[in-house]
C-alpha cells in the first residue's frame, strides 16, 4: 500500500465559520480550497488538526476509535489557538457522515481509514499577528492507510536529547502544525547524525515525547508514563493503553521521571511509542552523549506486544469494547 498520509478518498467535508456562526457542513468532491494569499493560516499559523481511524468490520460497518474524545482534543485545540471552536455534535456529524459515505474505500483491518479534521483561520489580514482570524474553514480529509507493521515491527532508536522542546509550556498539548515545524529539525538531524527513527524530547531532563508520539515504559506489571501536563501532546492511544494495562492487572504509574531514571530503568523495563499511527511500538535502543543503551536487550517488548494486541483486539472487533470506544457507522 502507498505511504501513509498520500492516498486520500474523493470526499471531504467542510464548514466555514463566517460574520459569526459556523455555516452548514457539506461533502464535496476532494479539490484545493481556494484561500485569500493573506489568510491568517499562512502567516501566523492559526491551524489545529486531529488524527483518528475508522475500522471496517467484518459485518461490512465502520467503527470509528474514539470519535467524541477526539473531538474534544479539538475543541481544545482550537480554543487554545483562539481558533472558532467547532460545536462537537457538528464535528461528530461531519466525521460519521463522511465515513458512511466511503465505507467501501475502507481497507479491512489491519488497514484503516484514518481521519484529519483540520482547522485554518481564513481572515484576510497581514497586520493580525496579535488578533484572531475571525473566519475560519472546518475539513475532515480521510485517507486510507495500511498495516504500519507489514513486514514486521522493528524495534526503533530513539535519540534522547535533554537540551531543547518540542513546543512550549503554553501549546504542547495542542494538537497544532507549529509543534510539528519546531520538532522537524532536530528529529530529521537525529535521523542524519544517529539513524535514529525519533528524537524523544527531554528538555532540562523530563522525559517527554517524540515529534508524533508519547512514550511508555512496562515491566510484567507496572506500566510507567509521564503525567498529564501541558507541555506535552494527550495522546489517546497513550489513555487508551493505560485503561487496558488497568484491566489487565497493571499498576499505572504517571508520574514525572529523570533521563537519568530512564537510562537505568530500561535495563529492566521495556519502552515503547504509542499513537495512532503506530499503535505501540517497542523501541530497542536509546542513543545518549553520542552512546547507544539497549532497552533491555534490544529486542521487541512481550508486554509491549500484550498491550498492542489488546488494544488492536478493541479496535478490530474481537474483544469486547468495555470501554464504550467505538462509535458504529453504517
Ligand atoms: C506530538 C504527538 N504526541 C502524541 C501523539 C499520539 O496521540 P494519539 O495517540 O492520540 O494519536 C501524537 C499523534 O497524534 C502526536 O502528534
Amino acid at each position: 500500500m502507498a505511504q501513509f498520509g498520500t492516498v486520500f478518498c474523493d470526499h471531504i467535508s467542510v464548514a466555514r465559520f463566517e460574520n459569526g456562526s459556523w455555516g452548514d457542513a457539506v461533502i464535496e468532491p476532494l479539490a484545493p480550497l481556494p484561500m485569500h494569499p493573506a489568510s491568517h493560516v499562512l502567516h501566523y499559523a492559526s491551524t489545529c488538526f486531529e488524527g483518528f481511524k475508522a475500522y471496517r468490520w467484518q459485518d461490512g460497518k465502520a467503527r470509528v476509535f474514539r470519535l467524541h474524545d477526539h473531538v474534544a482534543r479539538m475543541q481544545r485545540s482550537a480554543a487554545s489557538m483562539r481558533l472558532p471552536v467547532p460545536d462537537a455534535d457538528m464535528l461528530a456529524a461531519m466525521v460519521i457522515d463522511l465515513v458512511s459515505r466511503q465505507l467501501d474505500d475502507i481497507p479491512d483491518p489491519p488497514s484503516a481509514l484514518y481521519l484529519r479534521p483540520t482547522l485554518i483561520g481564513t481572515s484576510p489580514n497581514i497586520g493580525a499577528a496579535a488578533a484572531p482570524s475571525s473566519d475560519a474553514i472546518l475539513f475532515v480529509l480521510a485517507s486510507p492507510v495500511g498495516d504500519y507493521f507489514a513486514g514486521g515491527a522493528r524495534p526503533l532508536k530513539l535519540l534522547v536529547d535533554d537540551t531543547i522542546e518540542r513546543s512550549t509550556k503554553q501549546l504542547g498539548s495542542t494538537k497544532t502544525g507549529g509543534n510539528y515545524a519546531a520538532a522537524l529539525g532536530p528529529t530529521l538531524d537525529a535521523k542524519e547524525k544517529y539513524g535514529a527513527d525519533q528524537l524523544l524530547f527531554c528538555p532540562d531532563g523530563d522525559v517527554q515525547e517524540t515529534g508524533a508520539a508519547n512514550f511508555l515504559l512496562f515491566s510484567d506489571d507496572e506500566v510507567i508514563t509521564k503525567s498529564l501536563d501541558t507541555s506535552f501532546l494527550h495522546g489517546m492511544t497513550r489513555a487508551s493503553i493505560l485503561a487496558l494495562a488497568e484491566d489487565l492487572g497493571y499498576r499505572v504509574n504517571e508520574r514525572n521521571f529523570t533521563v537519568t531514571e530512564l537510562l537505568e530503568w530500561v535495563q529492566t523495563y521495556e519502552a515503547a511509542l504509542s499513537g495512532t499511527a503506530a499503535t505501540l511500538t517497542s523501541v530497542g535502543t536509546l542513543v545518549y552523549r553520542d552512546e547507544e543503551i539497549l532497552v533491555r536487550d534490544g529486542g521487541a517488548g512481550p508486554n509491549v506486544e500484550k498491550l498492542r494486541n489488546a488494544l488492536q483486539a478493541v479496535q478490530y472487533g474481537d474483544a469486547p469494547d468495555t470501554h464504550g470506544w467505538l462509535t458504529e457507522v453504517s
